[in-house]
């Protein structure tokens, strides 16, 4: 029997990356699994697929988190929640507007919490995924980067001041922080921006995680016996030692 048998986990942004590979995990463990995607339901479904393909059991659910309406109808078609996992994030999209970052990084990841929360049983836990350059407000090193890790800081720092409303319900809230992650999308914006940005990193913090690897991290933060705000730091410098 799995952790999470008898739990239903919602993943924001599963259609891929990070997202896709802790979907797969937390069914693994049992947990009937929201795969949410904002466009490509083609990926979303081919998740699911893997999913059910493997004895698990799982639906793709469509929304635009920064999209009102859009949760409305997602929170409408959900009973109960075991784990919200907040993974979607973005902002170095092409043509996004310049308030757009904070909107998904910050409000919606706020706004998603609090729908949430009403659904989320006593022992029920928020999984924040971000990233070391956001969490440590390491925004020199990658200009680039900076407007989306300054609106993840944000997010993360908007969420913990909800840790009082969470601890109220016995709702636990950890957030899982990672370098970066080798074979991401993000990684290859990044590169192709600053050539050299991925070499860098893997040099800087002794080598970098996979997708797997880092999504390991997170499925296992959404039942690992953590304080509520506790902090995983997955991979590069002070990292949550995994072997
Ligand atoms: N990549 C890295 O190197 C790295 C390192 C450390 C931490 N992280 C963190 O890990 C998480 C996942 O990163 P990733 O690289 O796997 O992301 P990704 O490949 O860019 O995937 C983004 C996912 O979010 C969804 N999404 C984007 N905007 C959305 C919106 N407005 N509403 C709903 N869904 C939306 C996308 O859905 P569609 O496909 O339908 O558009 C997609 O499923 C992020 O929180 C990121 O900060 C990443």
């Amino acid at each position: 029997m799995g952790q999470l048998t008898d739990t239903t986990a919602l993943i924001t942004g599963a259609s891929r990356g990070i997202g896709a590979a802790t979907a797969r995990l937390l069914a693994a463990e049992g947990a009937h699994v929201l795969v949410n995607y904002r466009d490509k339901a083609k990926r979303a479904n081919a998740v699911v697929d893997a999913i059910t393909g493997a004895g698990g059991s799982a639906a793709a659910v469509q929304a635009d988190i920064t999209a009102a309406a859009d949760l409305d109808r997602l929170f409408a078609g959900i009973e109960r929640l075991d784990v919200l996992v907040l993974n979607a994030s973005g902002g170095l999209e092409k043509d996004v507007d310049p308030d757009y970052a904070l909107r998904l990084n910050r409000d919606a990841q706020v706004d998603l919490a609090a729908r949430a929360l009403p659904l989320l049983p006593k022992g029920g836990r928020i999984v924040y995924v971000t990233s070391h350059q956001a969490h440590f407000a390491a925004t020199e090193e990658l200009a680039v980067y900076a407007p989306v890790a300054r609106s993840k800081r944000a997010g993360e720092d908007a969420l913990l001041a909800m840790l009082p409303e969470f601890t109220a319900r016995g709702v636990d809230f950890v957030t899982v922080s990672g370098d970066m992650i080798e074979g991401t999308i993000t990684a290859t914006l990044l590169e192709r921006a600053q050539p050299g940005t991925i070499a860098q990193r893997r040099e800087a913090a002794g080598g970098l995680l996979t997708v797997e690897q880092f999504a390991q991290h997170v499925a296992d933060a959404a039942v690992a016996d953590l304080e509520t705000g506790a902090v995983v730091l997955a991979g590069g410098p002070g990292a949550w030692a995994r072997d």
